[in-house]
Order: C-alpha cells, then sequence, then structure tokens
C-alpha cells in the first residue's frame, strides 16, 4: 500500500507523526510537503496529493490547522472524496459508504492519538460498493 500525504504549516507536526506511524507499520508514504513550519499556502500543497491520488488511485492524507482548508481545496479536485473526520466512526463510515479517497485532519482540532486511531481506521476500512456506488457516479455527473 501507497500512501501520499501533504500539510501546510499548521499540519506539520501532525502529519510527521503521522508519516512515522504509517511506516512502523510497513506502509510506503510519500510526502509532498511542507517541508518546515514556515507559513505556507494550503491549497498548492492539496493540490499535488490531490493529482497523485487521481494519477495512481492510491489514497491521501492532507493535515493543516482545522482539516476545512484542505478539503475544501482537495474536493475541487473532480474525482476526489476528501473527508474531513474529527472521530474514528466518520472515518469508517466515509470509507463505506463514500469511498473517501483523502483523508483531512486538523492538527488543532484532533490529538494525535486519536487523530493516528482516524487514520488506522480510514485506511483499513473497505468501501461496501453496492447501493454506494451508483451515489458515488452521481457526484461526478
Ligand atoms: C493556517 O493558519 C490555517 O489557516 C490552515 O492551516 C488551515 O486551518 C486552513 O483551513
Amino acid at each position: 500500500m501507497q500512501i501520499v500525504i501533504g500539510s501546510d504549516h499548521g499540519g506539520y507536526s501532525l502529519k510527521n507523526k503521522i508519516i512515522e506511524h504509517l511506516k512502523e507499520q510497513g506502509i510506503e508514504v510519500s510526502d509532498l510537503g511542507c517541508y518546515s513550519t514556515e507559513s505556507c499556502d494550503y491549497p498548492l500543497v492539496a493540490k499535488e496529493v490531490a493529482k497523485k491520488v487521481l494519477e495512481t488511485g492510491c489514497k491521501g492524507i492532507l493535515v493543516c490547522g482545522t482539516g476545512i482548508g484542505m478539503s475544501i481545496a482537495a474536493n475541487r479536485f473532480k474525482g476526489v472524496r476528501a473527508s474531513h473526520c474529527t472521530d474514528t466512526f466518520t472515518a469508517r463510515m466515509t470509507r463505506m459508504h463514500n469511498d473517501s479517497n483523502i483523508l483531512c485532519l486538523g492538527e488543532r482540532i484532533t490529538g494525535s492519538g486519536l487523530a493516528l486511531d482516524i487514520v488506522d481506521i480510514w485506511i483499513k476500512t473497505e468501501f461496501e460498493g453496492g447501493r454506494h456506488s451508483r451515489r458515488i457516479d452521481m457526484l461526478e455527473i
């Protein structure tokens, strides 16, 4: 499995914790920036991660201060289904029902312990398909 990940300065610290956590599980992680806490613009990072997810079919994770800017930016790309999650239930459901392909987290909102649980559940949960496939197809019209 390959995960592509990105953050702005507001999500930089949590992003690094997620990278370490995923690598410990043997998951290959591609970090598309940012690479320091210097202020930067989340739409640019969201665009790079969204492009990679659409090109390769891998899953992506985006972290900013709230998770909201990243989710708004990523969802501008046709085919992206970015989900801002602050709890494990929505992380599970957005995989099962929405086939979410990008997880968005807010470093200033969600503590790192919970954030890592959200990541684990989001990665492991499979899409249910069936009636949900029809609804997802409707998003692209
Ligand atoms: C940066 O200060 C902050 O605006 C950004 O990380 C994010 O929360 C935007 O939605």
